[in-house]
């Protein structure tokens, strides 16, 4: 095992202030059998998605942003990618181009070697914002996609309720999304998505409004779907645990304008559990995107901008700290 992480193999029991921050994570040539056997098996699946010197250009009052600058990158069948990166890197913008609701300026970006151009039932979507009719039903929700396509409505109705059974949802068929909680709304919304059989699921950030025991939960869920069907997924989110809980890769953005500034092969064998959190490989991997995403000092708050002054608002003398 490399360096960078058997340096850090005592980290258990450190502080993350002290741990030492590694310059690279190594290949998976270097990890773990299992780890390296996985890699093995994922790069001798066919590439899915390819997107080549990918480009994007927004205009704004102030001039032309350069929002993604040739960004090149391959994602494998049954691939699990998350995105990561500072707030403005163009994660969104990269997630809805491929999503094809949003246009791109420059380069190539394919789909089982067909070009991305508008959105298509061959990608599913889901953001953080929950986007259930609200007038629909529970069951009617995950219909809707097919009936769209053309599908009968006993066909729509019996894949509708196999998805509700696998999401864990069968009692809320009839239910309506204001009786659901947050994560079960995002469950739902993940059956939608996944109703339409699509070769790609793309996530934006789709737990960011949930509470860290319900988070916790989806990300097992969304785990134990992506191990039973055929499906590849590309998923956006801020918080490093996440990405490596959840991803074979991950695909580190820098901002400004947004390019692959790395990618990383998450060393952390599978299955993954938050119990895998303190082990050396998770650490070594959470202490790298620190890195990346903060700077040499991620842990050190001494240079953090001061905040501007506040105006007083109370009158009654009895200070808290
Ligand atoms: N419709 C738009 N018009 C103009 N500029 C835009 C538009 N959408 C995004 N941008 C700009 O493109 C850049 C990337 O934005 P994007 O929303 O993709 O970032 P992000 O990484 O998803 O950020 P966050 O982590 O805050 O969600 C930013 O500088 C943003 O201001
Ligand atoms: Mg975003």
């Amino acid at each position: 095992m490399s360096e960078s992480i058997t340096n850090s193999s005592n980290a258990s029991d450190q502080s993350l202030s002290t741990l030492p921050l590694p310059d690279f994570l190594p290949d998976y040539h270097v990890q773990s059998p299992e780890v390296k056997a996985r890699f093995k098996k994922l790069y001798q699946r066919k590439i899915i998605l390819e997107i080549r010197d990918l480009v994007k250009h927004f205009e704004t009052p102030q001039g032309k942003v350069l929002a993604l600058n040739k960004i090149n990158f391959d994602i494998y069948r049954r691939e699990f990618v998350c995105v990561i990166g500072p707030s403005g890197c163009g994660k969104s913008t990269l997630s809805r181009i491929l999503a094809g609701l949003e246009s791109y300026d420059g380069g190539t970006v394919l789909l089982d070697g067909k070009a991305v151009e508008g959105p298509s039932r061959d990608r599913g979507m889901v953001f953080q914002g929950y986007t259930l009719f609200p007038w629909r039903t529970v069951k009617h929700n995950v219909m809707f996609g097919l009936e769209m396509s053309g599908k009968g409505k006993h066909e729509s109705e019996q894949s509708a309720l196999q998805w509700l059974d696998l999401i864990g949802l069968s009692n809320f068929a009839d239910a309506y999304p204001h009786q659901l909680s947050g994560g079960m709304k995002q469950r739902v919304a993940i059956a939608r998505a996944l109703v339409n059989e699509p070769r790609i699921l793309l996530m934006d950030e789709p737990f960011g409004a949930l509470d860290a025991q319900t988070r916790c939960k989806m990300q097992k869920h969304l785990l134990e779907i992506w191990r039973n069907i055929d499906i590849t997924i590309l998923f956006v989110t801020h918080d490093l645990d996440e990405a490596i809980l959840l991803a074979d890769r991950i695909l580190v953005l820098k901002a400004h304008p947004g390019e692959v500034q790395e990618i990383i092969e998450v060393p952390v064998p599978r299955p993954r559990s938050e119990r895998q959190i303190n082990s050396p490989e998770f650490l070594a991997t959470r202490a790298r995107l620190d890195q990346l995403i903060h700077g040499n000092n991620a842990h050190d708050d001494t240079d953090d901008e001061p905040l501007s002054p506040f105006v007083r608002l109370t009158s009654v003398d009895d200070n808290v700290e």
